[in-house]
């Protein structure tokens, strides 16, 4: 697939709406029967637009606002002071060796002020692209005795949501295992949820965690679901896609998605799931008719 898609997509026509832009072309892609390629790098599956490439270079091509909430999770750079391990490693029997290994060719191990830089370049991207809001799931960390807080941006902080995963990695004598991370909710001032009902669902959401054998950091279905559920927003965002579990989310629910990966596997994986979600809504909607 990648070789087919070398350059970046066309910018969207039409700006400001909360609804998805139109594919380009109707070329069929390797992803799945009823997948079009909307541009040289993005595939289009029912509601859904794809695109493999870096969000850094992609966000800037979209029009403000062109989605109503953004759910993501970034690389949470886990790999930073193992870099003589050398990236990804797999152990015998298992797709995946230890998350702090990184991504398939990519070490998960920038230095702290270059990955700082990033996120902070790609929360502003996503404040611009996003008219509602930003749910940023990511963990605070303690490096060698100083604590590591995932707030790399001065963006209007509403909330930070508690993830209870009910269960950690990096087991050790030295300290507890960790078994919560965050979603930061930053929100533009007049964003509110769905109503009032949708506030009962709390701040500390308990979702067990469900490791995958195809991606070695992607979050349960669940997860983006309980947000995107509380929402009125029908452009759902992950410019971090993974294996597209928000994309799976968002389409369960009826909403429109855009999702960004720049791993050519997990691209495919992600084409696969959507594509697998979009049938099984249009299963659902032949037997309702
Ligand atoms: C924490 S994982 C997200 C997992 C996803 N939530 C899921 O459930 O599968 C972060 C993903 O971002 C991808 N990634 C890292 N840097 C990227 C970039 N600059 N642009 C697009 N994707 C990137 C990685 O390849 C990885 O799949």
């Amino acid at each position: 697939m990648p070789d087919r898609m070398t350059s970046l997509p066309q910018p969207f026509q039409g700006v400001g709406s909360d609804e998805p832009r139109a594919a380009t072309a109707s070329r069929l892609s390797p992803c799945g029967s009823s997948a079009k390629l909307a541009s040289t790098n993005a595939v289009t599956i029912g509601n859904a637009t794809l695109y493999l490439g870096d969000c850094r270079e992609i966000l800037p091509t979209l029009p403000e606002a062109t989605a109503g909430i953004t759910f993501t999770s970034p690389p949470y750079n886990l790999g930073e002071g193992m870099e003589h391990k050398g990236g990804m490693r797999r152990a015998p029997g298992r797709k995946w060796a230890r998350l702090s290994d990184g991504y398939e060719g990519d070490g998960d191990n920038l230095p702290y002020p270059e990955y700082c830089s990033q996120q902070r370049e790609v929360l502003t991207e996503l404040w611009r692209v996003t008219s509602g809001a930003i749910f940023y799931n990511h963990k605070p960390r303690i490096v060698k005795g100083v604590a590591r807080l995932p707030f790399f941006v001065e963006l209007p902080l509403r909330q930070i949501i508690t993830w209870d995963r009910g269960s950690g990695f990096n087991c050790n004598a030295g300290a507890f295992a960790p078994n919560c991370e965050w979603v930061l909710m930053y929100a533009k001032p007049n964003w509110r949820l769905r109503d009032l009902k949708a506030s009962m669902a709390g701040d500390v959401w308990r979702i067990a965690a469900q490791p995958d054998p195809d991606h070695p950091a992607s979050f349960p279905v669940a997860l983006p679901m309980r947000a995107i559920e509380a929402v009125a927003d029908r452009v759902i965002l992950d410019p971090y896609m993974g294996s597209g579990t928000t994309g799976v989310a968002a389409l369960k629910l009826g909403r429109s998605f855009i999702g960004i990966e720049r791993n050519p596997a997990f691209f495919d994986l992600a084409c696969r799931r959507i594509e697998e979600t979009h049938r099984q809504g249009d299963l659902f909607a032949g037997a309702a008719a």
